[in-house]
């Protein structure tokens, strides 16, 4: 199996939300209320999101498909797309809120997200443009599940590489799972996608799915490929903001599978691209561009994966040694 194609260009499939951030000191528990303190919006969604962080690890074209709103939230996305560089296929909605996300941002950078999705729920399988000149379809799951599983074997039946973070978490339906050539999951989307709790390892060998990540946070991230298991450990960074970190990780780990690199290369590309998103606000102004991440990585080739770290990890993953 391979997961380069012949084809160029990349088409991110998937929703669009303007985020609406309160930072506080924690997030609420269920019935409490936490007094918040400063209020911004930023550009965000997950499919969004993702093409930007695409768009910015170079590479090939990254074209987006989304569904939106004619309203003012609606221009906010679509500067921030296009300043970014993604060519935009939108399906306007006039009378339909564009998405939305209402996110808690807590002091120890992680969050609590609810989404109003919106015109995103009004993406179709007919809306699906031609697939020619088009290499991956990245895609995710804010927008319909039978539009995601139409679209994800559209492409796989003429030989486009279909890639999917699985996120927010589901279960997925056999025919979606069968047209994937990558799952991009975290730990608890893995867990309800195959019904194993705990075992990663375990769980990773349950998906037939040709190549499988998931991606641990500060822990670093575990692949398995034919049958094989890659451990990339994380880059050590002081986060602010995890908003939006998955999504890099899944646009730059797309770009470089468009660029025709190697698994482990692209896995080091996008562990490093989510670590320095982690270190700014917002998800879309979080994405860091190709040259940062290559300084970044280059200051950090000699330690992030050293021999404690990754024993740390496939431990953790359940894995006897590190192959
Ligand atoms: O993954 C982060 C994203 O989830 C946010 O930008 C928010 O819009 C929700 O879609």
């Amino acid at each position: 199996m391979s997961l380069v194609s012949s084809r160029s260009g990349i088409l991110v499939a998937g929703s669009a939300n303007l985020d609406f951030v309160v930072r506080a000191a924690h997030v609420p528990a269920p019935g409490e209320t936490v007094l918040g303190r400063d209020f911004a919006t930023f550009p965000g969604g997950k499919g969004a999101n993702q093409a930007v962080a695409c768009a910015r690890a170079g590479g090939a074209a990254t074209r987006m498909l989304l569904a939106l709103g004619d309203d003012p939230y609606a221009q906010q996305l679509e500067a921030s797309l296009r300043g970014a560089g993604v060519e935009l296929l939108i399906v306007r909605m006039p009378g339909i809120a564009t998405g939305t996300a209402f996110i808690c941002l807590a002091d120890d950078a992680e969050n609590a997200i609810t989404v109003a999705p919106g015109a995103n729920n009004t993406l179709r399988a007919t809306h699906l443009p031609s697939l020619a000149n088009v290499s991956h379809l990245l895609l995710q799951l804010e927008t319909p599940i039978d539009t995601v599983t139409a679209y994800a074997i559209a492409a796989h039946t003429v030989g486009v590489k279909v890639v999917l973070n699985g996120a927010p978490a589901r279960e997925l339906p056999i025919a979606l799972l069968d047209a994937l050539d990558v799952l991009i999951v975290n730990e608890g989307e893995l867990a309800t996608i195959t019904g194993i709790h705990g075992n990663i390892a375990e769980a990773l060998t349950h998906l037939s799915v040709p190549c499988v990540i998931v991606t641990l946070g500060a822990r670093g991230a575990c692949a398995r490929m034919r049958g094989k298991f890659h451990l990339q450990a994380a880059y050590r960074v002081d986060p602010v903001d995890t908003t939006g970190a998955g999504d890099t990780f899944c646009g730059a780990f797309t770009a470089a599978l468009g660029a025709g690199l190697d698994l482990p290369t692209a896995l080091a590309r996008a562990s490093a691209a989510g670590a320095l998103a982690t270190t700014r606000l917002g998800a879309q102004t979080g994405v860091p561009e190709h040259v940062e991440v290559e300084t970044f990585m280059r200051s950090h080739a000699t330690t992030v994966n050293n021999a404690a770290a990754l024993r740390e990890l496939a431990a953790y993953c359940g894995l006897p040694e590190h192959n």
